[in-house]
């Protein structure tokens, strides 16, 4: 019999959670929004949070935790060498990986930089479906290039491809033909963060292992947002409907020689990450790095009770009714952007919606920079932030083997973990209808200070 209650509760898609504490939001009025955005050299990173309503810039580290969470942060254990919270975390790493051996680090881009100097040097070629941008710098501060394989579907916004977030395996393929040599390893993002956030099916991760075993060359996840990844694998790819999410992540991670993790994602906590893998050697001279670079390796830079955090939410950032809801919610705003008339890339991803900024301002071209209008626009009309940068990414054409470069443009509204409710992605959604109304007003911006490193940290604009 089919149960009303669930079907209900998917279809209002209701909170599998309640509010216990709560934390004051403010919207400044309409002058106040325009004075903030002129102070803040209309950067997205310039504005305050405090002065920002609905703050979808990121999902990294802006959930809120759970009340096991809490009680997991009172029980730490703070002892400098091999507290008991290291132990809870090293287990927890282990059920969920699979992986035997676990290294905490203060989050993910500090286990970037230490996979990298172990494994990545000058002239090298470091294969991805895509590449975050940090861990893109990491290869690149090693003197190597760090090239994006995902297929081109990934433009085409509007096609729903279920798994976007895939190798091309022909460009794989021809990839490492012709450079295998230089290739010191393979990355799978899982979720593909800067694809859209879009999934990567298991049929693809088993073909890409068999690839890279064929050069033996070792296969590392990026595993930030796997359960969301695993999630996907379940609702998207036959097969897959009756296994858990557990053990679909604990598959899809057995595909590699190790993970790294990004713990602010799908973790659900503030702060953290950790190296996970079966190789006890490589575990070592992870450890030696994390010793030099952040603290000793039963810690890694962490407060002992984040890693109590770490270990709890690890487990429940895989049940079924919190992922559900989740991806209920960022599918939901996809659908309300939408709406509003803006071209949003499907199906919805993980941690947020992507949206084709040119579809809300076709009259603007790129040097008139229409990723700074929207941020503006959202921010003046309805005080929330979202980001939106174009970005370049290093890929193949695999007719000639060439490395070339391709720009990728999107705005993204990331939606942190358990923190906004279904209003808020209504507000948002009529925000956007809204801006979609005046953006034909916008004549652009330009820029005024753009420093070489970093420059979307620290850049300032100016509207033209
Ligand atoms: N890998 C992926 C796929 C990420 O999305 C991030 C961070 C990192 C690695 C780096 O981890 O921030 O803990 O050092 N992504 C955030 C974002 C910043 O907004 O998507 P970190």
């Amino acid at each position: 019999m089919s149960d009303f209650a669930q079907e209900l509760f998917a279809r209002t898609v209701a909170e599998p959670y309640r509010t216990k504490v709560v934390e004051r939001i403010r919207l400044p009025d309409r002058a106040a929004r325009a004075q903030i955005l002129e102070r803040a050299f209309y950067s997205p990173v310039m504005v305050d949070a405090s002065d920002v309503y609905v703050d979808l810039i990121t999902d990294s580290g802006s959930g809120a935790m759970s009340t096991q969470q809490w009680s997991g942060i009172m029980r730490g254990d703070e002892s400098y060498i091999r507290s008991k919270s290291f132990f809870e975390f090293e287990q927890a790493v282990r059920e969920v990986t699979g992986y035997r051996c676990a290294v905490p680090t203060h989050q993910g881009r500090a286990a970037e930089h230490i996979l990298s100097e172990l494994f990545v040097g000058p002239d090298q070629i470091v294969l991805a479906n895509a590449h975050f941008d940090t861990t893109k710098a990491n290869i690149e501060n090693r003197g190597a290039s760090a090239v994006d394989l995902v297929s081109d579907t990934l433009w085409k916004f509007r096609e729903e491809e279920p798994f976007k977030g895939n190798f091309d395996l022909e460009k794989l393929q021809v990839a490492l033909e012709r450079y295998h040599e230089r290739v010191p390893m393979i990355i799978i993002t899982v979720l593909n963060n800067l694809a859209c956030s879009a999934p990567v099916s298991m049929n693809n991760i088993i073909e890409v292992r068999r690839l890279a075993d064929k050069y033996r060359i070792p296969v590392f996840f990026d595993a930030a947002r796997f359960a969301e990844n695993a999630y996907f694998i379940k609702t998207r790819e036959q097969g897959f409907e009756s296994r858990t999410v557990a053990d679909i992540a604990r598959e899809m991670l057995s595909y590699g020689h190790g993970c790294w993790m990004s713990a602010k994602k799908d973790a659900l906590v503030n702060i953290g990450g950790f190296i996970a893998t079966n190789d006890e050697a490589l575990a070592r001279r992870c450890q030696q790095k994390v010793v030099l670079y952040e603290g000793f390796y039963t810690y890694g830079g962490l407060a002992r009770r984040d890693l109590e955090a770490i270990a709890i939410g690890l487990r429940e950032g895989l049940e079924d009714d919190y992922l559900a809801h989740r991806t209920r919610l960022v599918a939901f705003l996809g659908d309300r952007i939408e709406q509003a008339g803006a071209v949003v890339s499907k199906p919805v991803g993980g941690s947020g919606v992507f949206v084709d900024v040119e579809s809300i301002y076709p009259h603007l071209s790129a040097d008139k920079l229409p990723g700074i209008a929207l941020f503006c626009d959202l921010y003046l009309e309805g005080g929330i932030r979202a980001g939106a940068s174009p970005f370049e990414m290093r890929t193949i054409d695999p007719k000639t083997g060439e490395l070339i470069s391709r720009l990728f443009q999107f705005a993204r509204f990331a939606v942190p973990r358990r923190v906004y409710s279904r209003s808020h992605m209504e507000y948002v959604g009529h925000v956007v209808e809204r801006v979609k109304q005046v953006a034909h007003m916008s004549r652009g911006y330009r820029i005024v200070e753009y420093p070489n490193v970093l420059g979307h940290f620290f850049s300032k604009f100016a509207p033209l």
